[in-house]
């Protein structure tokens, strides 16, 4: 990283996280999409790094937009939602990806039905961070941002 440019996060949410606020509250938390996007870019702010948020329905659009950030971006965090149980073809996108990859689970994964225990994303992620809502991704940045810093200084 050189100068005034500052490198950028790329969040990936998947299937059904646009419902966030309205869908399952007490399992999800009470927060919006819009409202987590908001803290992670004041969060962000904070940390020297631009973030780029987006979420699809769509497992291939989720595919491309993975290949994409391999340029452009210096890292991924991403919520994969129900393709985090299911997808090898986000998990083979994930692989192909040099940036280095967070996951994130608003829920805690393990305290739920055994097919949400098993994760294709874990595979190609640095770590997971799960149970702690929205807050997950504010945490997920702080972890990133340590990679890369980490990174930059070697
Ligand atoms: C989720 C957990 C998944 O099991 C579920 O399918 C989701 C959301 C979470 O953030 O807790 O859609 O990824």
């Amino acid at each position: 990283m050189t100068g005034t440019m500052s490198a950028t996060i790329l969040i990936l949410n998947g299937p059904n996280l646009n419902l966030l606020g309205s869908r399952e509250p007490d399992v999800y938390g009470s927060e919006t999409l819009a409202e987590i996007e908001a803290s992670c870019r004041d969060h962000a702010k904070g940390l020297g790094l631009e973030i780029d948020f987006c979420q699809s329905n769509d497992e291939g659009e989720m595919v491309n937009i993975i290949q994409e950030a391999q340029t452009g971006c210096a890292g991924l965090i991403i919520n994969a939602g129900a393709f985090t149980h299911t997808s090898v073809a986000i998990l083979d996108a994930l692989l192909a990806l040099e940036q280095p990859v967070v996951e994130v689970h608003l829920s805690n994964l393990f305290q739920r039905e055994s097919f949400r225990h098993h994760s294709f994303v874990s595979q190609a992620a640095r770590g997971m961070i799960c149970g702690f809502r929205g807050q997950g991704y504010v945490l997920a940045l702080d972890a990133l941002a340590r990679i890369l810093k980490d990174k930059n200084e070697a």
